[in-house]
């Protein structure tokens, strides 16, 4: 399993209000690696994520996930990548307000169209192998905010996912905590052999991670490669 974008261009509004934050980029990521995407705010890292996660058709190029073009595929394959391969972990991990952990992981496993009960042992199991076995029936409002992320970090690859993306994972997490969950993510990247991009501000995750990636080297990458 491996991710690359081809000349990727995407474009925002049109005419006088149109906003191009990509003009053929391109990069590939590996399996079992962690790439830390890097760089200023609103030079397209949740872009990036949006389109490797099949949530965002750019406006010219390729994504290919194992050497298919999620871009050309019908709004109901890309549904079906999405559950079944792409797991996703957001700032403030989405959690499912008012839900016990273990239920959470349940409700992903239910969404693909499994039967949660017979998932609860192995639910329980993620979440302990997390450090949350003393958490499985507390609520999001029960859990500190690193916990919480490491409720979504095992929501996200309770399905066994080919691909991890996670934007801002540390940002509402206190500092020993951000160490901790980007050390975590690191390990499971390497354990479940999936592609992972984190789209980051923070120095813990990028220190954790296999390979760094600045969003301002990939787009200077690609206008070069434009020009010559
Ligand atoms: N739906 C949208 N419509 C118009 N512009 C957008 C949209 N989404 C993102 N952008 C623009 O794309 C650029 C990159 O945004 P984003 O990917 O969110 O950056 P980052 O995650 O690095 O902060 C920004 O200039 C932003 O304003
Ligand atoms: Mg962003």
């Amino acid at each position: 399993m491996s991710l690359e974008l081809k000349g990727i261009t995407v474009e925002f509004g049109r005419d006088d209000a149109r906003t191009t934050v990509f003009d053929g980029l391109g990069v590939t990521f590996e399996p079992g690696r962690m790439t830390a995407l890097v760089g200023p705010s609103g030079s397209g890292k949740s872009t990036l994520l949006a389109l490797a996660g099949a949530l965002l058709r750019p406006t010219a190029g390729q994504v290919l996930l194992d050497g298919e073009d999620l871009a050309v595929l019908s709004d109901a394959q890309r549904a079906k990548v999405r559950r079944e391969r792409i797991g996703y972990m957001f700032q403030s991990g989405n959690l499912l307000s008012g839900l016990p952990a273990v239920e959470q992981l349940l409700a992903a496993a239910y969404i693909s169209g499994e039967r949660p009960r017979a998932h609860r042992a192995r639910a329980e199991e993620a979440l302990t192998e997390m450090g949350l076995g003393h958490r499985l029936r507390h609520r999001p409002e029960q859990l500190s905010g690193g916990e919480r992320q490491r409720v979504a970090l095992a929501r996200a690859l309770f399905l066994s996912p080919a691909l991890l993306l996670v934007d801002e994972p540390t940002a509402a997490v206190d500092r020993s905590q951000a160490g901790d969950l980007a050390r975590l993510l690191a390990e499971r990247t390497g354990r479940d052999n999936c592609v992972t991009v984190v789209a980051t501000h923070d120095p813990a995750v990028a220190e954790a991670a296999d390979r760094v990636v600045d969003m301002t080297e990939l787009i200077a990458a690609a206008t070069a490669g434009s020009a010559g």
